[in-house]
């Protein structure tokens, strides 16, 4: 890449990558500009040879992430809300086939997009009092970057479906309850957690490693793609909706939405 990341940090040591989510003040939100450098990192790490383990961690206090930027997508239109749509897609997609195994710890919110790029990673561990949920319904659209997919596959459709029509928030016990993580542990040692993890799967042969990775993925790799067209297609329509303004709106203005279902 030729310039450094500014939302991002990046630190490689030991065939581990480390990618920290660094936009503290902002919630760790991300915006366009964020995307496409979260993009390129990985696109550049997935070439690298001397990387065997990815981890992804938020250096914001409160958040992993509280989702994509509404401000930006706010006045979008179909198409700008598909282009949207597809700079989030391909950021899950890189981490879900990127040769190497991702591991993400996750404290605080884990909203939006932070669930749906959590349910694109390897092996998902929580702090101590994280909150996920997917509150796109909230605003007026449903979730674009892979969740109608992801989520299904990971927590069971019933549930998905139970989170995706509500957007409730489940804390860090039930998303372990439910599969959604595979470990809680306290916050203090969510980092410590996480490179363990990470030095365990670091220290085993590359080649049987990223077979196994591409190996289990084949399980959906014949219909995911599909899956996500649909997705995208249907967020990108819902940008021609009053009521993904209005949802959008209401949630910058601080006030409850008032939908008319056109
Ligand atoms: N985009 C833009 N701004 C956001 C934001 C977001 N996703 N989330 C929070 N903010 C902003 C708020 O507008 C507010 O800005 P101001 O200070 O300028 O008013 C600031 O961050 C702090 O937010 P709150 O005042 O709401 O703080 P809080 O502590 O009461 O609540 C929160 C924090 C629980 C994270 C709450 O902000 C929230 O629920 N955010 C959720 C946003 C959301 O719906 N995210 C999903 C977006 S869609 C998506 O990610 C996926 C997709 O499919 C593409």
């Amino acid at each position: 890449m030729e310039e450094s990341p500014e939302n991002l940090l990046i630190d490689i040591e030991g065939g581990i990558c480390t990618i920290t989510l660094n936009r503290p003040k902002n919630l760790n939100v991300f915006n366009e500009k964020t995307l496409d450098e979260f993009y390129n990192v990985l696109e550049d790490v997935s070439k690298n040879a001397a990387v065997k383990v990815v981890v992804l961690l938020s250096a914001c206090e409160k958040a992993f992430t509280a989702g994509a930027d509404i401000k930006e997508m706010v006045d979008k239109d179909s198409d700008g809300g598909r282009k949207f749509a597809q700079r989030g897609h391909r950021i899950a997609r890189k981490l879900e086939t990127m040769p190497q195994p991702v591991i993400i710890g996750v404290h605080g919110y884990v909203l939006g997009g932070g669930v749906e790029f959590s349910c694109a990673c390897d092996i998902r561990i929580a702090a101590e009092g994280s909150i996920f949920s997917q509150p796109e319904i909230d605003i007026g659209v449903i979730p674009g970057w892979g969740g109608t997919q992801r989520l299904s596959r990971i927590v069971g459709i019933a549930k998905a479906k139970e989170m995706i029509y509500t957007g409730k928030r489940v804390d860090a016990n039930e998303a372990k309850d439910i599969g959604l993580v595979n470990h809680v542990v306290p916050k203090e040692k969510l980092q410590e957690a996480v490179m363990t993890m990470a030095k365990t799967i670091a220290s085993k042969g590359k080649l049987a490693l990223f077979d196994a990775k591409k190996s289990i993925n084949q399980l959906y790799e014949s219909f995911i793609e599909e899956g996500l067209k649909y997705e995208i297609d249907r967020w990108s329509e819902l940008f021609e909706t009053h009521d993904q303004k209005e949802g959008m709106k209401a949630f910058l203005e601080g006030r409850s939405p008032e939908y008319k279902d056109e």
